[in-house]
């Protein structure tokens, strides 16, 4: 019986995951821990670290009842009885796999810990993405300790979508659970299942062999993330073609084998996820010698690459091949609307390649901060930080950033900027106004009428 829950990882996931869990399951104490002292102050705070729609109204619910944060690892650890290990696995910044491979070092310290401090039976639960075959490391690493403690190692991958975390975790399609097929793997699936079983039907609860759990959440992502690559790489070939990619999108959705969701086309996908777990896959086929299959699945991350660029060129030749000394507004930084995560965004990708040809950009987003922002440039190392903040800045609103534009660009979809008053605008911008639509939410017709020329990303002249 489960009365103990630590989460050792108080991020996109750690925080939210639990958070429902502990709404859902009232008789079970879950305890988030990180070693980051201001994330925890903040999810303590009435302002959390995660912008999130609906997450506030569930953690307030929650929290001081069963639901506590704190910084105390070794404490948590000792007192759980399951334990999800929810740190990041970023890529590889150095030595082996460098720029492909996922950094386990985080999930390894973890492991280490829990080895180190437990005193009493544990079932540990890989809820970070890792590569196939990470469980078996981390087994070894809880083996080692000789203290008599048992652990049993389940792989639980979290398939929520940033923006719509809550919605995700309240009806996911499917929870997924893997773990040792002999008696104990059964039973500590079985303790995890009812977890999930307190809010989730049991039919949607999917259960596995851990091998095939850990690389489902490789394989979904891949797959999500090649449907945005297919349809962007087709946004390409309308805009040639004079056809258009939201009436392509529609026309193939129709057909009940490919469906109609994530065909949206956009300037490229961002967020920390479809990146990082494509580039672990392919490193892992090649691990495996399977060249064939490991270049076939780069090509999605070429090709989005590919798209962020196409959308920065299209800028600069636009305005008449320089865009030195001109101001070009982003209307958006976050890598997708309704989150202020900017991991991987393409507003990041877009704006240094228009920095590097001197354009001062004035950008504008509901819910990223400053220092964000500059620690999104000063990641990339193109150039000295003064430079960054003499040339991009932050705006309070949209007006402020679009005042005396020579171009806009949408680059995240936030509903706000479909209600803006374009006219007014448009009045205050230098002409000819140029603007980019990369995410598809406007109406170019509207924006024709009133003055703008208009680049919408895939819609053919
Ligand atoms: N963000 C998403 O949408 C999403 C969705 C599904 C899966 N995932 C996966 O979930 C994992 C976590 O992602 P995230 O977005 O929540 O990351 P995140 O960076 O937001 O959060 C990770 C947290 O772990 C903490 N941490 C690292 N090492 C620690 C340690 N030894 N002890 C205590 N805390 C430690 C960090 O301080 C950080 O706050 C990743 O593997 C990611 O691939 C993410």
């Amino acid at each position: 019986m489960i009365k103990t829950i630590t989460c050792i990882g108080a991020g996109y996931v750690g925080g939210p995951t639990m958070a429902v869990m502990a709404l859902k399951n009232p008789d079970i104490k879950f305890h988030i821990v990180d070693i980051n002292q201001a994330r925890i102050d903040a999810w303590m705070s009435d302002e959390l670290p995660i912008y999130e729609p609906g997450l506030y109204e569930v953690v307030k619910e929650a929290r001081g009842k069963n639901l506590f944060f704190s910084t105390d690892v070794k404490g948590a650890i000792k007192e759980a009885d399951m334990i999800f290990i929810s740190v990041n696995t970023p890529t590889k910044k150095y030595g082996i796999g460098k720029g492909r491979a996922a950094d386990l070092k985080y999930v390894e310290l973890c492991a280490r810990q829990i080895a180190e401090y437990s005193e009493n039976d544990k079932i540990v639960v890989e809820k970070s993405t890792l590569p196939v075959r990470t469980a078996q490391s981390i087994k070894k690493i809880l083996k080692s300790t000789g203290s008599g403690v048992k652990f049993q190692v389940l792989s639980n991958p979290e398939f929520l979508a940033e923006g719509t975390a809550i919605d995700d975790l309240m009806k996911p399609d499917r929870v997924l659970i893997g773990g040792d097929q002999d008696e104990a793997g059964l039973a500590a699936i079985d303790q995890l299942v009812k977890v999930y079983n307190a809010w989730i039907p049991r039919e949607r609860i999917l259960t596995t062999n851990i091998w095939s759990s850990e690389l489902s959440k490789l394989t979904a992502n891949a797959f999500l993330a090649q449907r945005i690559s297919s349809i962007n790489a087709i946004s390409a070939l309308c805009e040639a073609t004079g056809a258009d990619v939201e009436e392509v999108a529609h026309a193939i959705g129709t057909d009940s084998r490919i469906g109609p969701k994530f065909l949206k086309s956009s300037v490229g996908f961002g967020g920390s996820c479809f990146q990082k777990d494509i580039l672990n896959l392919v490193y892992l086929c090649e691990f495996f010698g399977l060249h064939e299959v490991a270049r076939y699945w780069e090509q999605v991350v070429v090709m989005n690459d590919y798209q962020k660029t196409r959308f920065g060129s299209k800028i600069i030749s636009t305005l008449f091949n320089t865009v030195s000394g001109k101001k070009i507004a982003f209307l958006g930084w976050a890598f997708k609307k309704d989150t202020n995560d900017t991991r991987e965004s393409a507003a990041i990708y877009v704006a240094d390649q228009l920095l590097q040809d001197e354009a001062n950009i004035a950008v504008y987003d509901p819910q990223v901060p400053e220092d964000r922002m500059y620690m999104d440039m000063e990641e990339l190392e193109t150039r000295p930080m003064d430079v960054n903040k003499k040339r991009l800045t932050l705006c309070e609103d949209a007006y402020e950033a679009c005042k005396d534009a020579h171009a806009i660009a949408i680059m995240t979809e936030w509903d706000e900027f479909k209600t803006l008053d374009w006219q007014r605008i448009f009045d205050n911008m230098k002409k000819p106004a140029f603007l980019f639509d990369g995410r598809l939410i406007l109406d170019p017709k509207k924006l024709g009428e009133i003055g703008f020329e208009v680049y919408t990303l895939g819609k053919g002249k």
